[in-house]
C-alpha cells in the first residue's frame, strides 16, 4: 500500500471504517482455538475482537503508524508488518502451519496486485478454510474522486491522475477467487452511502483517504483546493445525505464476499 496513514485521525474521525467492519466478524464466526489472519488490520480493533473470541490471530498491515497504534491499544494481539501482495511476507507472518480463516475489511482495494493477494491468501489458508472480505467494489467513491479531480484542476494540477485504489466488479472478483482455488459462497455489491463525522467534508475525507491525490497540492494552494473540492462535492450532493438526515457523506459501494478454499 503506498498510502501513509494518520492513524490517530483515522480512529478519531473515521471510526465508521471499523464500526462497519464488525458485520464481518459475524460472518467469520471465529471459534476458540482457530488460527485467523486479519489482512490490513489497521489499528487492530477487529483482530482484538477475534482474539477475545478465543482464536489465535495475527494482524498484518503495511503501515507502520497503524501497527504502532494497534500494538499499543491491543498489546496481547500479534501484529506484523507485511504487504499482503507479497506471498512470502504473508507466509512469514503466519508461520509454518496454515490458518483456518482470513478476514479483511476495507483494505484490499489499496493493493493493485489483486491476483497476488488472493494467491497469497490461498497459500496460507488450509483446505476448507474460509475467507471473509469487504472492500470497495466497482463504482466506489466515484463522486468523491470526481470532487478531488475538480480540486486538482482548480489549482492547476493534472486532474486526470490515476486513482490509488482498485475496485473490482463482482464478476472480476468471483473469477479471481475461482482461479486461485476458492469456492465462492456469497458475493454482493452493496451501495452504502456513508455519513462522515460532524465537521468532516469531502476535502477532509480526501486528506485521509486520498493522500496521494493531495500530496502535490502546494501549501499555498491548500485552501483553494479544499474549497474547490467541497464546492464540487456540493454540486454532486455529497453535503446532503440521501436518507434525508442531513450532513456530508461518501458514496461507498462495498464488495462483500465469503469463500472457502477447495
Ligand atoms: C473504502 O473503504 O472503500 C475506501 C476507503 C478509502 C478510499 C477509497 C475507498
Amino acid at each position: 500500500m503506498g498510502q501513509q496513514w494518520d492513524a490517530q485521525g483515522y480512529d478519531a474521525q473515521f471510526s465508521f471504517v471499523t464500526a462497519y467492519g464488525d458485520v464481518l466478524l459475524g460472518l467469520l464466526d471465529a471459534q476458540p482455538g482457530e488460527r485467523v489472519l486479519d489482512i490490513g488490520c489497521g489499528t487492530g480493533h477487529q483482530a482484538a475482537v477475534i482474539a477475545a473470541a478465543g482464536a489465535e490471530v495475527v494482524g498484518v498491515d503495511s503501515d507502520a503508524a497503524m501497527l504502532e497504534l494497534a500494538r499499543s491499544e491491543h498489546p496481547a494481539v500479534r501484529f506484523v508488518h507485511a504487504d499482503a501482495q507479497d506471498a512470502a511476507a504473508l507466509h512469514a507472518a503466519v508461520g509454518a502451519s496454515p490458518v483456518d480463516a482470513v478476514l479483511s475489511n476495507a483494505a484490499l482495494h489499496w493493493m493493485p496486485e489483486q491476483d497476488a493477494v488472493v494467491a497469497g491468501i490461498a497459500a496460507v489458508l488450509r483446505p476448507g478454510g474460509r475467507l471473509v472480505v469487504e472492500m470497495g467494489g466497482a463504482g466506489n467513491v466515484a463522486r468523491n474522486a470526481e470532487a478531488i479531480r475538480a480540486g486538482r484542476a482548480a489549482v492547476g494540477l493534472d486532474a486526470d491522475v490515476p486513482l490509488p485504489w482498485t475496485f473490482p466488479t463482482p464478476g472480476e472478483q468471483a473469477s479471481r477467487l475461482e482461479r486461485h482455488g476458492f469456492v465462492v459462497r456469497t458475493l454482493a455489491l452493496i451501495d452504502r452511502p456513508t455519513p462522515l463525522a460532524d465537521g468532516v467534508t469531502t476535502s477532509g475525507w480526501a486528506r485521509m483517504f486520498g493522500a496521494s491525490l493531495v500530496a502535490d497540492v502546494p501549501d499555498s494552494e491548500r485552501d483553494t483546493f479544499d474549497a474547490a473540492v467541497d464546492a464540487h462535492a456540493v454540486q454532486l450532493g455529497l453535503d446532503r445525505r440521501p436518507d434525508g438526515a442531513g450532513g456530508w457523506w461518501a458514496d461507498y459501494v462495498r464488495l462483500r464476499f465469503t469463500a472457502a478454499l477447495a
